[in-house]
């Protein structure tokens, strides 16, 4: 993975107009349409996966470079399984090679990994990779990467549900306690701030069972651009975009001098 290359030309005036104040903390990612862009250049899907993992260095590096803390991507769903076995079979492996070959770089870029998800179906010999590298990385504290594999959302909620009732009939907390601290505190990205940002690749306008209570007040782009077409200069857009939303978490924003005007309203 490369670390060392500056922004293009192409990229210098994006650059230029984004606020680095404003910079999303969080920017969680659904790759999507690898298979699609593979297709349509007459290659396997396989291909896509492929040329996808090469985009995820990238847009890891710019987001590291612009002072984005956190990056969370979408690699592989609880419903991934339905696919073909081949493929899944290739991409399981795919991530195993990734990390073999990659994980000497993400550590010295002071980079820590975290996989986020139930790891219980995969084959050890993965799992004893994401295991190594969650533990060589577990000090660094320059910028957070976490892949969701076998990830859901609501299964996440269930498994937090759980949990609370367990700690609730074990009488370690009172029903009466539950709240969304406590809530917070029982999920698998527990400690970290919720995204600002998501962005999704391909055009589909879905969540698709993605941090189904982290995204409650994130900023949502759709970018057109298939994930192994997404580079530096749409992540760019992407957060530009971001920086123009005016974000308010469900209240207004006002003057101080301004007050609520309800002579319209005759009350019968
Ligand atoms: C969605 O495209 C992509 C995936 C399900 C896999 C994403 C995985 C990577 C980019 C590799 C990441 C590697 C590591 C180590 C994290 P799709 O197959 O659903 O495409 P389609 O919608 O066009 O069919």
């Amino acid at each position: 993975m490369s670390f060392g290359k500056v922004i293009d030309k192409k990229n210098t005036d994006l650059s230029k107009s984004i606020d680095k104040q404003k910079v999303p903390e969080h920017v969680a990612i659904i790759m999507d349409g690898n298979g699609r862009w593979a297709i349509k250049k007459g290659f396997p899907r396989s291909f896509g996966h492929n040329k996808g993992v090469s985009v995820l260095k990238e847009i890891i590096k710019v987001s590291k470079k612009l002072g984005c803390k956190v990056l969370t991507v979408y690699a592989f769903s609880t419903e991934n399984w339905t696919r073909p076995i081949k493929e899944v079979d290739f991409l399981l492996n795919l991530f195993s090679e990734v990390l073999k070959n990659e994980i000497e770089e993400i550590h010295e870029e002071l980079i820590k990994i975290k996989f986020i998800g139930d790891l219980t179906p995969f084959p050890d010999a993965l799992k004893k990779r994401i295991y190594f590298s969650e533990s060589l990385t577990k000090n660094n504290n320059k910028f957070l990467l976490n892949i969701c594999i076998n990830y859901g959302g609501r299964q996440e909620i269930v498994k937090v549900a759980k949990e609370l009732a367990l700690k609730s009939s074990s009488g370690e907390i009172k029903p009466s306690e539950v709240n969304e601290e406590l809530f917070n505190s029982e999920l698998l990205t527990q400690g970290i701030k919720d995204p600002e940002l998501l962005i999704r690749t391909s055009g589909e306008k879905r969540i698709s069972n993605f941090l189904l209570w982290q995204l409650a007040y994130s900023e949502i782009y759709i970018s057109e651009v298939l994930w192994p077409d997404f580079n530096e200069t749409e992540f760019l857009k992407a957060i530009i975009d971001y920086q123009s939303r005016d974000r308010r978490f469900g209240g207004i924003e006002s003057s101080p001098n301004e007050s609520f005007d309800d002579s319209h309203f005759s009350p019968q």
